[in-house]
């Protein structure tokens, strides 16, 4: 017991800290101008034949030639589209019931601004979990989470020229070096958040990877004290594509990111700039703990990472059965999706400093 509530109360404290780090930064509204030239990624959302979201469309539980395609789907679009994002493997193994080893493989892509130092960029790291849970067979997990993956590969590839466009200013300019501007992005595709024969979720990759950071101490000196520290949030979207999302705040301290993506939505839809019709998928009130659901964010929080969870409650009625598949997906509310985040990471990367207006 003594040791739990030492342990969380230690979590707590670096959660305060990130907080008054992350309170510092710039955070500058996107100008008309700017949300009006955000795009939906439209047809590559099509289920049948979207260039995004198409392939994830797929059984791929660990260890099956479907997640090895959908592996290789993420690798050639950042190879051939996104060529300025490195990439990195956090790989671990899983045991099932039965005793058999399934290798489990988180993928992350991620762009650094040039002038930092190891040790030295917050991340904005927006994640969700690629594999498909094994039961019922041929599931293919259109919200849980092919659309959050497609989601994220759209958010990446809007962004990209913007985070260019900055490096080069601000190595122009010599700037960078301080807590504001150290501003990284990555892109985390989670393995094994699927049980592999059970209905519990298992978290094998977030576990892992979480771990895998704490434990990455930086060189001494450095802004931050291991790579977990790094990340200055973890936006996680899970269960989206479905018609009419309500997303609660889910944590009390960033409740005012929660409110910073709400009140992007709330202008996209006032400029039309939304497909949907109301209402919000927002609903403004913090919940201030989590009681119902558990999901990949769990493993970060408890090791003190901030974090902000698009998860709608309740979940899609199709939610682990069969009908979570392309038809059941409402295209509008994806591609509303799309703009949102994509919004949010602009603003958060400050992306106002590089736009033309
Ligand atoms: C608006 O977006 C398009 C891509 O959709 C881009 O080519 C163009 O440069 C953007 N406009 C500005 C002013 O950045
Ligand atoms: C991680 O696993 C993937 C897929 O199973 C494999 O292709 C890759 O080489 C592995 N990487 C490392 C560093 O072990
Ligand atoms: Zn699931």
């Amino acid at each position: 017991m003594k040791s739990t509530s030492l342990s969380s109360r230690r979590a707590l404290l670096v959660l305060l800290l990130h907080a008054l780090f992350t309170v510092v930064a710039a955070y500058k509204p996107l100008s008309e101008g700017f949300l009006r030239n955000i795009t939906s990624g439209g047809a590559d959302f099509d289920p049948n034949h979207g260039s995004l979201l198409a392939p994830i469309l797929t059984p791929r539980v660990p260890g099956t030639a479907g997640h090895t395609a959908v592996q290789r789907h993420f690798i050639d679009f950042f190879d051939t589209q996104l060529p300025k994002w490195t990439m990195e493997w956090y790989n671990t193994t899983a045991r099932t019931q039965r005793g058999n080893e399934v290798p489990i493989a988180n993928l992350l892509f991620k762009r650094e601004p040039p002038w930092t130092k190891h040790g030295q960029a917050n991340w904005l790291t927006l994640a969700a979990h690629y594999d498909s849970k094994s039961l019922p067979k041929g599931f293919v997990g259109a919200t849980d989470s092919a659309v959050p993956c497609a989601l994220l590969m759209h958010v990446a590839r809007s962004i990209d020229q913007y985070v260019t466009q900055m490096h080069v200013e601000m190595a122009e300019l010599g700037e960078g070096g301080t807590v504001e501007m150290d501003m990284g992005v990555q892109i985390l595709f989670l393995d094994g958040k699927e049980s592999l024969d059970a209905n519990e979720p298992a978290f094998y990759g977030s576990r892992a990877l979480s771990e895998t950071w704490e434990m990455t101490i930086n060189p001494a000196g450095s802004k931050y004290p291991n790579a977990l520290s790094q990340v200055s949030l973890f936006v996680l979207l899970d269960a989206l594509g479905a018609a009419n999302p309500t997303i609660p705040s889910y944590f009390l301290l960033t409740h005012w990111a929660y409110k910073n993506m709400a009140s992007l939505e709330a202008r996209l839809r006032k400029l039309k700039l939304l497909e949907t019709t109301p209402p919000s998928p927002f609903l403004l009130e913090t919940k201030g703990r989590i009681t119902e659901t558990t999901d990949d964010y769990v493993p970060f929080m408890n090791r003190g990472t901030p974090f902000l969870q698009l998860l709608p409650s309740p979940l899609p009625p199709t939610r682990h059965t069969m009908d979570d598949n392309g038809a059941h997906l409402d295209l509008p509310t994806v591609k509303d999706w799309a703009k949102i985040v994509t919004g949010f990471a602009l603003e958060w990367l400050d992306m106002m400093e590089v736009w033309p207006e």
